[in-house]
């Protein structure tokens, strides 16, 4: 059987309104860190794609760093338990860290998160998330840059998965959980 390469469900956010926000949030960055070399600090697996548009935005010298947590398994809700699954290689002390995160749902992992690399010393800590689900408030959970609030829906496509599939994908799905 040939797999599919599209997800059963629709299209929720273009390629093009990803890009031009994107170019948006690096513009942003770029204002907010002038004279510093921000430390891109990425949550894989997700965050890999939108590391690489976000960062070719940020018109600055920036580093990269990669950190894996795992909370959803294989599945399309989270288990409630965070570990991390990889470690950063870069010293965080003194460094203006941005952490770069796909999609902030319960926001478990990015409390999780937070307290453990501020416990490293950093200059600064901000989150910039591609994505909210709506009702989270961006100020109770300390983001500074958010892309876009999206309805509760999951959502695969653009770095996400489900099962490790469809993260190559362009545009932003909402993925219709009644088709498995
Ligand atoms: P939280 O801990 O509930 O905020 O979940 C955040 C993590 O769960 C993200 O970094 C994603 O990897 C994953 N996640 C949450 N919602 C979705 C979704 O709709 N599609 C794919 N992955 C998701
Ligand atoms: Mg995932």
């Amino acid at each position: 059987m040939i797999e599919p390469l599209k997800p059963p469900g629709k299209i929720l956010l273009s390629e093009q309104q990803i890009q031009e926000r994107i170019a948006q949030l690096g513009q942003q960055i770029t204002k907010d860190y002038t004279n510093s070399v921000p430390l891109l600090v990425g949550v894989l697996k997700g965050a890999f794609v939108y590391m690489a548009d976000l960062a070719r935005a940020i018109d600055l010298p920036v580093e990269f760093d990669f950190m894996a947590v795992s909370s959803y398994g294989n599945a399309t809700k989270t288990s409630g338990v965070v570990r991390i699954v990889k470690d950063l290689d870069i010293d965080l002390s003194g460094r203006d860290v941005i952490v770069v995160e796909d999609i902030i749902d319960s926001g478990l992992t990015l409390s999780y998160l937070r307290k453990n690399l501020e416990s490293r010393g950093p200059a600064s800590l901000e989150i910039c998330a591609l994505l909210l689900r709506s009702g989270r408030q961006p100020n109770e959970l300390g983001l500074k840059y958010v892309g876009f609030e999206i309805p509760p829906d999951f959502v695969v496509g653009y770095g996400l998965d489900v099962a490790e599939r469809y993260r190559n994908l362009p545009d932003l799905w909402s993925y219709d959980e009644s088709s498995e």
